[in-house]
């Protein structure tokens, strides 16, 4: 009913509703990481509730959604650079995945079924982690994992955790501690009892009490809560802390560190297994939650010669426990439309709890997967399609947006329709295509299309592209809404529209004040100045995440060559289109969508670059002598396996390559080297042996 035709009564019953969708809205998006409700449709909600405030003050509620600003923002933090990356996990989901770990690693080192590996099994803490750095045995600050490059300043927060040490005797001169911070169910509940009785906040689960305990601003309130911390893991060291694993771990207890006293070391893949089981079967009775068993390589100098992929170690992994699941029935399908133009299907579900968490969406994926098919035409399900009205299986396997499983065609009502997926665009009208091959049916309105501009600015944002302080999904859905910010250009002309002496200006604005709207300019400042590879990836170019990005960073150096060779490569015959399809991890596809970037919107783009300072990228962090090189291997080595000579090479910053061209700087050349090693002689290429190579490196 539209806002004026309310009553008093019905505008108080409605305000009441308003106010609890929007407290579940609220939570599930600041507390749940899930949002259960899009952008646009909180903001109708709030939009509503404020009109009819606006006709009916006397009726505003003192728990009133306009009263409130949401959780604290990441951003009241300062930042904090980690010394070396905060890593996650892959995972393992079963046996085989187990197994196939054990056999990778003895596959990369070259090791023989016979040669024992130890490992250690630890629960996997479903907490958050985090960063403790001590120097000369004093806790100087702690951090959040953030993105793993880059985390939150939580240094006074844990100072008033009492698992963590504030000073450490005999403690090396650095010492990184990393660890999992959490709370006790035990905890958990009266925490939430307590809070209830004052009204204040609750929780919906132990991992965002803690979170929300960990992140407060004032640290008071993290004394006030009982958070615990087990260490397992270290950065930054300036002395080894042991050869193993397990001693690793004995020292920081010895420090004064809480260890996981279920940490077993194992000797195979079956003590692997079997101290999982142990551990799964006491997971009601921890009295924490765990979600999963953590397998490390126990020798640290094995771990060393792994190393990591880009954000987990090989030498590390999660078995995760079982995805929780639950029955509910499907009441709607509602199409999304992405940065790219992928029309993306969202389940609206019947509320139901699935692991401590009430569930009311959960993705589709594409068609295929609604009509019961995968991308190569074969059944899923057996072939049954998901329709509007029927039960069906949902889970969540650690991931935020829950998946379905199954349905079940014994529930499903005697009308239900097969699900006809749109062939239009929902937010624009262009006609919505699938191309060959593709699972993904896009609209093709580009620009034209409301959804594809918000979201591409949205993204331009995010935290691994701009960035910017204050300027969240949530700003932009609204500065876009009201025509102030449409194209990432607008961002950097906000303030000379929108600032002092202007005759509309954001302090004025709902929601911003003098103080934010003066640090959101400030902000926007501050990323004038970009690096190469945030800048690129930014720019939302599909098939373009932050690794190619960084790797086109890294490739072409700075913004004007970058550039320069976009232009050149649109001809396919140039050589610069085979110099970029020459980068490692680049293939047709992602080129296609590059060139395709800078051809239709580089007018767009040169303007947007015009108005920012775009920093070269950073030269290789290493100083060997392979930095920055590219190198092949060929014939038998001797000392190590390929994958790992391959591994260790990039680690110190070269490029390892399959064929040798004019490129290549050096051939690594063992026994039986055959074409390769000619046709590096015919080139002029410098070749070298394996211990030749061990030596330039510094292993030999
Ligand atoms: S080791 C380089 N051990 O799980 C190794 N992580 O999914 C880094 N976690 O980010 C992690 N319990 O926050 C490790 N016993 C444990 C853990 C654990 C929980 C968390 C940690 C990590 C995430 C990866």
């Amino acid at each position: 009913m539209p806002v004026d035709g309310l009553d008093e009564a019905q505008a108080r019953a409605e305000l009441a509703r308003l106010a609890a969708l929007l407290d579940q809205a609220n939570r599930a998006y600041y507390q749940d990481d899930a949002p259960e409700i899009s952008d646009a449709d909180y903001d109708s909600l709030r939009q509503r509730n404020a009109a009819i405030e606006a006709r009916f003050p006397h009726l505003m509620r003192p728990d009133s959604p306009s009263r409130q600003i949401g959780a604290a923002p990441a951003s009241g933090f300062g930042k904090i650079r980690h010394s070396r990356r905060m890593m996650s996990l892959a995972n393992a989901f079963d046996p085989e995945d187990v197994a196939e770990f054990v056999t990778g690693i003895r596959r990369f080192l070259g090791l023989g079924g016979e040669a024992a590996l130890a490992f250690t099994a630890e629960p996997k803490i479903d907490g958050l982690s985090l960063s403790l750095r001590y120097e000369d045995g004093y806790l100087i600050h702690a951090a959040t994992r953030g993105d793993g490059e880059t985390g939150e300043d939580v240094t006074a927060n844990a100072r008033a955790i009492k698992d963590i040490p504030q000073s450490i005797a005999d403690a090396p001169e650095l010492l990184e501690v990393r660890g999992e911070v959490f709370m006790s169910h035990e905890d958990f509940a009266a925490l939430n009892a307590a809070q209830a009785a004052i009204g204040g906040k609750t929780f919906a689960n132990p991992r965002n009490a803690a979170a929300g305990s960990l992140r407060q601003l004032d640290a008071t309130i993290t004394a006030a809560r009982p958070l615990r911390f087990f260490a397992y893991s270290w950065g930054s060291l300036s002395q080894p802390l042991a050869p193993t694993q397990m001693q690793a771990l004995a020292r920081l207890r010895d420090f004064g560190f809480p260890i996981n006293p279920d940490t077993k070391l194992c000797h195979s893949t079956d003590q692997m297994l079997a101290h999982y089981a142990m551990i799964e079967a006491r997971r009601a009775s921890l009295g924490y939650d765990i979600d999963g068993v953590v397998y490390k390589l126990d020798d640290l100098a094995l771990q060393d010669r792994l190393g990591q992929r880009s954000t987990t170690p090989r030498w590390a992994i999660a078995h995760k426990f079982p995805a929780e699941r639950a029955w509910t029935q499907l009441q709607a399908i509602e199409i999304q439309v992405g940065r790219t133009g992928a029309l993306s299907p969202v389940a609206r579900l019947a509320p139901v709890t699935v692991g401590g968490v009430v569930v009311t969406n959960a993705t589709l994926h594409n068609e295929d997967y609604i009509a019961g098919r995968d991308s190569r035409g074969q059944p899923i399900r057996e072939g049954r399609d998901i329709r509007v009205g029927d039960w069906v299986e949902i889970y969540r396997a650690g991931d935020v947006i829950p998946k379905i499983r199954d349905v079940d065609p014994a529930r499903r009502p005697e009308d239900a329709q097969p699900y006809a997926f749109p062939e239009t665009c929902p937010e624009c009208g262009s006609p919505a295509i699938r191309d060959p091959g593709d699972s993904v049916r896009r609209c093709t309105g580009g620009l034209i299309c409301p959804a594809q501009a918000v979201e591409r600015l949205k993204h331009f944002v995010s935290r691994a592209a701009f960035d910017i302080e204050g300027l969240g999904a949530k700003q932009v859905e609204s500065f876009w809404r009201d025509g102030w910010i449409k194209t990432p250009q607008d961002i950097f002309t906000l303030r000379d529209r929108f600032g002092p002496g202007q005759p509309r200006q954001l302090k004025n604005r709902e929601g911003w004040g003098e103080k934010s709207a003066q640090n959101l300019f400030v902000a926007i400042e501050e990323r004038r100045r970009i690096p190469l590879a945030r800048f690129i990836f930014a720019l939302g170019i599909r098939h373009v995440g932050e690794v190619s990005a960084a790797m086109l960073a890294g490739h072409y150096g700075d913004w004007q060559g970058f550039r320069a060779a976009m232009r050149d490569a649109q001809d396919p015959d140039s050589p610069a289109y085979a110099e970029l399809l020459s980068i490692d991890g680049v293939g047709a596809v992602m080129a296609a969508s590059v060139l395709a970037a800078f051809s239709a919107e580089s007018a767009e783009i040169d303007a947007l670059a015009d108005m920012l300072t775009i920093l070269p990228a950073e030269k290789p962090a290493s100083d060997s002598a392979v930095a920055g090189k590219i190198v092949v291997f060929t014939g038998t080595l001797e000392k190590m396996t390929r994958a790992e000579a391959k591994a260790r090479a990039e680690a110190l910053g070269a490029k390892v390559a399959g064929s040798v061209s004019g490129k290549t700087d050096l051939l690594v050349a063992g026994p039986g080297a055959g074409s390769k090693a000619r046709k590096a002689a015919e080139l002029g290429v410098k070749v070298i042996d394996e211990d030749g190579w061990l030596a330039l490196i510094g292993a030999g």
